[in-house]
């Protein structure tokens, strides 16, 4: 295991002043070019949520959209995309989350989740933690049960997780700055 999470760790690049100067950008698309880094993130999620009864993966968007549906596929759950707003063309609950600058929103179409499923949720990265807790909350709106967030990447220095209450959050790589 240990020689799949180095192999992961370091075929993220980080980038430095991305967006903005002082950001340090893990850039989870050169994992994406080696299939085996790739191939292993994969498989250790599928690993840990084999046997744990989710029926659904919920992927934010945008990053968790590229996780998030081969570890459905692979657990044979369904995947819910959690979007952006105004980019779900049915019926939709939102959320609005705080960003480091000012707010945005969180939409999820309604009836993809059914009360009492039991969901894990993917991105590639908690910082702030802002965004998953959105999604929890539009999760738990609809009576899902929300048994873990998943992500590639933690900031553990922005204590993201502290925002997450008692929900479980599994991470493959934990970065200090
Ligand atoms: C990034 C990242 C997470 C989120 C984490 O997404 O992919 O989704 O920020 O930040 P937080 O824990 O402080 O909420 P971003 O909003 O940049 O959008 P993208 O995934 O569409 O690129
Ligand atoms: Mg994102």
């Amino acid at each position: 295991k240990d020689v799949r999470i180095s192999r992961i760790s370091s075929s993220i690049r980080v980038i430095p002043d991305f967006p903005k100067p002082g950001i340090m950008f893990q850039d989870i698309t050169t994992m994406l070019l080696d299939p085996v880094a790739f191939k292993d993130t994969i498989d250790l999620f599928v690993e840990r949520y084999r046997e744990k009864n989710i029926s659904v993966v919920a992927g934010v968007e945008a990053r968790g959209f590229i996780f998030g549906p081969p570890i459905a596929l692979a657990l044979g759950a369904k995947f819910v995309p959690i979007r952006k707003p105004n980019k779900l063309p049915g019926e939709v609950i939102s959320e609005e989350y705080s960003l480091e600058y000012g707010t945005d929103i969180m939409e999820m179409h309604v009836g993809a989740v059914q009360k009492g499923e039991r969901v894990l949720v993917i991105d590639d990265l908690i910082a702030t933690g802002g965004t998953l807790v959105a999604a929890i909350k539009l999760l738990e709106r609809v009576g899902a049960d929300v048994v873990e967030c998943a992500c590639v990447i933690e900031l553990a220095d922005l204590k993201g997780r502290d925002r997450l209450g008692d929900k479980p959050l599994f991470v493959l790589v934990s970065s200090t700055c």
